[in-house]
């Protein structure tokens, strides 16, 4: 028995080295973790079972049948963080580069099955040069199984993918059709065909930096949600990101313990908004007053600065956050911010995540730039997000809430459930002055009487009270009191129901 147990140990050793100590070191040398020790950082201090440790490519062309490798390239399983279940794949760059064969595939179904099976999110780790060259169809065929999955299991349980190194070809979809994607800076990189391919097709020269790494990603692309400087880093931040989700569609994201007093005034809140409405303040500041601890965690914080996204706590409890920023195009809403706020919604809205709104939002940004791109498509992805969500939803108007863009930013009239309004908000078609040269177009040419007409209109609409007296607003809140009134107004909101009418899905317009 001794030495079945030790052959059983001396197999694990062998596994564990994966493509051996020289590829080990070469990985090590670029400032990489390997496969396992990415999992020790993810994960809870031995909390990992892996699972299929064993398994082998089946492949007999090219001489592999002399290269198997236990493994086959990825490792799997699951393991806990902050003693919540997940399940796991990290791929293995010193076997074959991380490449994907027909039983990598398999091995990384097996856990996503499990995940859905069981009400586990999934992390995979991602390091891979794509399909497994020698293995041809078999290989796309695993990617394209894995990638199936990636949507039977999206609004089922969360899928966050880690990028990790070179990620070509394939080893981009599956992470594309997850929920959120980090990346490592100067480490990881993303692009269906690599600068060579580029080169030949396309004439570019351009370096792989350039064409797919962190700051392509984060800053232009929007693929990726965030980026950090190192592994460690990263999946650290990845850690911190699982603690404000659900386990799945079913649950409710993980409450934490606050020393920060629900009912606490904040002062400060009172003189944030200038007194020239035409001069900005930064959102954030809004934002951490009112989080618990100040702790909000920001998505794609690169990418449309003009809205704000991400995650924070209010009484324990997590929220989703859409703010508008008016420190970055005066706030306004374009494609690329519609796009950011529309999918973050629908995350939060499939994942029981609660959604609070603030506003301060001067319209639409015009141009032929923006109505060629498509911005009344865009736009309307963000306007259907919020129009379908069922989860509590709670917006407060700080400032600006002009035209269409006061409609598409959770209003009453779009089934918002409790909106509040500063008493600095400006509720109106647009601004006083746009207003009164169109309403008044004739006497453009007497300065004096615009004035006098831009004030009439300003005083009768630059306030919450039209939308008040209506019952658009719930009630105008006194800024210092925003954090307390947001969370009795959330408490209201717990046992939320509400149906959509039947369908097999809707058409929103992607
Ligand atoms: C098999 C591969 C491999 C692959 C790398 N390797 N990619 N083996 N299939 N796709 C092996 C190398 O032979 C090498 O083996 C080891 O991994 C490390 O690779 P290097 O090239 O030495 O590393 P590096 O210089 O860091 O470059 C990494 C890389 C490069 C940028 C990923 O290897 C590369 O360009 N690979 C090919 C990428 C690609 O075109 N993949 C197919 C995409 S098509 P040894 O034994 O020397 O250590 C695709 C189709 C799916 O994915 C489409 C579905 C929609």
């Amino acid at each position: 028995m001794k030495e079945i147990i030790e052959g059983l140990e001396k197999r694990r050793e062998q596994a564990r080295l994966g493509g051996g100590q020289a590829r080990i070191d070469k990985q090590h040398a670029k400032g990489k973790l390997t496969a396992r020790e990415r999992l020790d950082v993810l994960l809870d201090e031995g909390s990992f079972e892996e699972y299929d440790m064993f398994v082998t490519h089946r492949c007999t062309d090219f001489g592999m049948e002399e290269n198997v490798i236990a493994g086959d390239g990825v490792v799997t399983g699951w393991g806990t963080i902050n003693g919540r279940m997940t399940y796991v794949f990290s791929q293995d760059f010193t076997v074959f580069g991380g490449s994907l064969s027909e039983t990598h595939a398999k091995k990384i179904c097996k856990i996503m099955d499990l995940a859905v099976q069981n009400g586990a999110p999934i992390i995979g780790l991602n390091d891979s040069g794509g399909a497994r060259i020698q293995e041809g169809v078999a290989s796309l065929g695993g990617y394209a199984e894995v990638f199936w999955r990636n949507a039977q299991a999206s609004g089922n349980v969360p899928q966050i993918s880690v990028i990790m190194g070179p990620c070509a070809g394939g080893a981009v979809y599956s992470p594309a059709m997850t929920d959120f994607i980090y990346m490592v800076k100067d480490s990881s990189y993303m692009f269906v065909t690599g600068p060579d391919v580029v080169k030949t097709v396309t004439n570019e020269i351009v370096t792989a930096e350039e064409l797919g790494g962190a700051g392509t990603h984060t800053k232009k692309s929007s693929v990726a949600d965030a980026a950090f400087e190192n592994d460690i880093e990263t999946l650290l931040e990845v850690r911190r990101l699982f603690d404000f989700l659900p386990q799945n569609m079913n649950e409710k994201a993980p409450s934490r313990k606050t020393q920060h007093d629900e009912k606490s005034l904040d002062k400060s809140l009172d003189t944030i908004i200038p007194s020239n409405a035409n001069q900005p303040y930064d959102m954030h500041e809004v934002i951490t007053k009112i989080a618990d601890e100040g702790d909000f965690l920001e998505i794609q914080k690169e990418h449309a600065g003009n809205i704000l996204v991400g995650f924070m706590r209010m009484n324990g409890e997590v929220i989703g956050v859409i703010a508008n920023q008016p420190m970055v195009l005066a706030g306004c809403l374009d494609i690329d911010a519609s796009k950011k706020a529309a999918r973050f919604i629908r995350f939060c809205d499939a994942f029981n995540i609660p959604i609070l709104t603030l506003v301060d939002v001067p319209g639409f940004l015009p141009g032929t730039n923006q109505e060629y791109g498509g911005i009344i498509k865009h736009g309307a992805k963000l306007l259907f997000a919020y129009a379908e969500a069922t989860v509590p939803t709670v917006t407060l108007i700080t400032r600006k809430a002009y035209g269409g863009a006061y409609d598409v930013m959770a209003s009453k009239h779009i089934r918002a459930d409790v909106n509040y309004a500063w008493p600095s908000a400006e509720i109106a078609v647009m601004g006083a002055k746009g207003a009164t040269e169109i309403i008044y177009r004739s006497e453009l040419g007497d300065k004096d009487k615009i004035a006098k007409r831009t004030k009439d209109y300003e005083s009768r609409f630059a306030n919450p009270f039209v939308a008040a007296e209506r019952g658009y607003i719930d009630d105008v809140i006194m800024p210092h009191s925003t954090r307390k009134r947001l969370i009795r107004a959330f408490s209201t909101l717990k046992n939320k129901r509400q149906d959509a009418p039947p369908k097999k899905h809707n058409n929103i317009p992607l």
